[in-house]
């Protein structure tokens, strides 16, 4: 039998021998009292590596990004988001929950918002009296394909940002992808007076935990709202250092993922079952839309399991996502079977 290539999510990522070792050997304490020397380790890393004031080490992305959505909202604010974002989409209706907001959505390309559109949906629901207390950006965006914002659309994004006086907060679970991608400095992906969350447990293969990154005062308000979520943890530094070790790493190998998503995305576009935007493949997620609508697609992830290919359905989408565990003849194979799937179905 085959050995089981999962290509449902970069999440499936597991830690090699190297950061096996760093957990074992890493010095802790009680975090809660911000006495875990590897926790405090890896905050001043983060932080200094997106040139921001403070970050804090949380449990998962889906808490670090709903922190900051609530320490810059009150119940009743907006929160202007892609229409497929993360945070209003796949969080079990957090924003409404924890922090009394509601979504401002705005319509993006691949996942990439406009800031003419933002700037018309703020002043049409500041028209109507609404406060509009952040605006989320989603880099790279996983519903839109792992697409990055360009350079030229995040600057038109930060201006709006100061000119309309809302902070940007940069959902960056995938962060690293896009640093990996176009070689940008971590700082210019987040514009002064923002927050970035990004997470250690996908690509970069950390078993657990996200940093949320900002002002000190920004950070120090996150900390509150940590507590009050239950989100202060205690000898976590064990999972710092697993988050450091993954910076030293596994960042510039990103770019391996990234080549491979690729490989897979221009082997099947011949299939003529399959709709793929090879211009969204930009990292390491791609999606096949299956022409023949939801149950053709569910019947391919079902067959494709069968032969030992995992992957994630989205409605008509199937979703292939590439990470560290992954090696070129994992990804050949995984293409030649969906190629040989498809062609069986077609005799
Ligand atoms: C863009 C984005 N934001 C946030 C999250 C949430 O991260 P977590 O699964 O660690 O809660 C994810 C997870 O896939 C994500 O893709």
């Amino acid at each position: 039998m085959n050995r089981i290539i999962d290509l449902r999510s970069d999440t499936f990522s597991l830690p090699d021998e190297g950061m096996r070792r760093a957990i074992r050997d890493a010095e802790v304490g009680n975090s809660g009292f911000r006495e875990d020397p590897s926790v405090r380790k890896l905050e001043e890393a983060c932080a200094a590596f997106f040139g921001l004031e403070a970050a804090v080490f949380l449990p998962s992305g889906t808490m670090a990004g709903q922190i900051a959505l609530n320490v810059r909202s009150r119940p009743g604010d907006l929160v202007a988001i892609e229409e497929n974002g993360h945070n209003l989409r796949f969080e079990a209706g957090s924003m409404a929950l924890v922090s009394g907001t509601q979504a401002l959505t705005v319509r993006g390309d691949r996942g990439i918002m406009d800031p003419g559109r933002v700037r018309t949906a703020v002043t049409s629901a500041r028209d109507h009296g609404a406060r509009v207390s952040c605006i989320v950006l989603e880099n790279t965006s996983n519903f839109g394909g792992g697409t990055i914002y360009p350079r030229e659309v995040l600057e038109g994004m930060f201006r709006l940002s100061g000119e309309l006086g809302i902070p940007v907060h940069v959902d960056g679970a995938r962060i690293w992808n896009a640093l990996a991608a176009t070689g940008e400095e971590p700082g210019s992906l987040i514009p002064q007076g923002g927050s970035v969350s990004a997470c250690l447990s996908k690509g970069l293969g950390a078993p657990m935990g996200s940093i949320l990154a900002g002002s000190d005062g920004f950070v120090e308000e996150a900390r509150r709202v940590q507590q009050l979520l239950g989100g202060v943890m205690r000898q976590v530094g064990f999972m710092a250092a697993a988050g450091l070790y993954a910076l030293r790493n596994n960042l510039g190998r990103l770019r391996e993922d990234h080549a491979r998503c690729r490989r897979i995305a221009e082997r099947l576009t011949d299939c003529a079952e399959l709709e793929i935007d090879l211009a969204a493949v930009q990292t390491n997620i791609l999606y096949l839309r299956i022409r023949a609508g939801e149950a053709a697609a569910e019947d391919l992830r079902i067959r494709m399991a069968r032969e030992g290919i995992l992957a994630f359905r989205v409605g008509d989408r199937i979703r292939l996502v590439t990470y560290l565990n992954l090696d070129d003849g994992d990804c050949e194979r995984a293409a030649d079977t969906i190629a040989s799937l498809l062609r069986e179905r077609r005799a």
